[in-house]
């Protein structure tokens, strides 16, 4: 068994789907979360399941991508808990079309949501990680960073983003204790995915070897592992979460 007892965690995007899987995963191993969402009350949702379950936390409910609330998000939880152990940049969105006809403020959207939010949180986090020497940083990238996606340029980029951005960071913290990790889930079962058309979910399972879509628990998992003692030599990696969708 895992045991994040007194360690703080922070996950964006948590109100829902693998953000709240993250969240009740590492609090159901001891670490204190602190929920972020845009929506409050998904986010006061994920804070109940943390507490019913025994575990503990609070809500910090801003738009990561707004550099003064992040900021400030960090400075609280430096005040309140003296630390920050973990940091789980999750949050993010699409908004798919063909390039063609895919609008500037759509390429804009999106990567300022999935990729500056986690440039900015982990700016904000680094700054105490390196302070303590130890620290842990999982980026939430996606298999379609990896491969691109028809429909995505928006998204692919962003995602693809990440993994610079994890890599180069990896790279500026490891002498400090700080890890940087990315995971690259492939289709997740979560309100993201479950808009998308039927023949697009079809075409999506005959890509996956194992047959079965994932579940936000599966990236869960991952995200434990690598926010844990057991993950201790493991900086700059993206692993995919894809039931082999991608194989390097
Ligand atoms: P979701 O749409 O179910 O949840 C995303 C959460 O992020 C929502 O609660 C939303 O309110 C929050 N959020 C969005 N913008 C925000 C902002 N600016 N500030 C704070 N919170 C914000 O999405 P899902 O499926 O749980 O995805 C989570 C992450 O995993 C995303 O980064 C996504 O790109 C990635 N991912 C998902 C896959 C899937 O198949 N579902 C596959 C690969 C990656």
């Amino acid at each position: 068994m895992i045991n994040l007892k007194d360690k703080i965690a922070l996950v964006t995007g948590s109100g829902r789907g693998i953000g709240r899987a993250i969240a009740l995963k590492l609090a159901s191993c001891g670490a204190v979360i602190i929920v972020n969402d845009l929506d409050e009350d998904s986010a006061n949702e994920t804070l109940k399941l943390i507490q019913t379950s025994g575990g503990q936390g609070k809500v910090y409910s801003c738009n990561v991508t707004n550099s003064q609330d992040v900021d400030k998000m960090i400075d609280d939880c430096i005040k309140s808990y003296n630390k920050l152990d973990i940091l789980v940049n999750n949050a993010g969105i699409t908004r798919d079309a063909l390039l063609i006809r895919m609008k500037e403020e759509d390429w804009d959207l999106v990567l300022t949501v999935n990729l500056k939010s986690a440039f900015l949180c982990t700016k904000a986090a680094a700054k105490y990680m390196m302070k303590q020497r130890s620290g842990r940083i999982i980026n939430i990238s996606s298999v379609i960073g990896l491969m691109g996606n028809a429909g995505q340029a928006n998204y692919a980029a962003s995602k693809a983003g990440i993994i610079g951005l994890t890599k180069s960071t990896a790279r500026e913290l490891a002498s400090r204790g700080v890890n940087v990790n990315a995971i690259a889930p492939g289709f997740i079962q979560t309100a993201m995915t479950e808009r998308l058309p039927q023949e697009v979910k079809d075409a999506m399972l005959k890509q996956i070897p194992a047959g079965i879509l994932g579940e936000p628990d599966d990236v869960a998992d991952v995200v434990l592992f690598l926010a844990s003692d057991m993950s201790r030599y493991i900086t700059g990696q993206v692993i995919p979460v894809d039931g082999g969708m991608v194989m390097n």
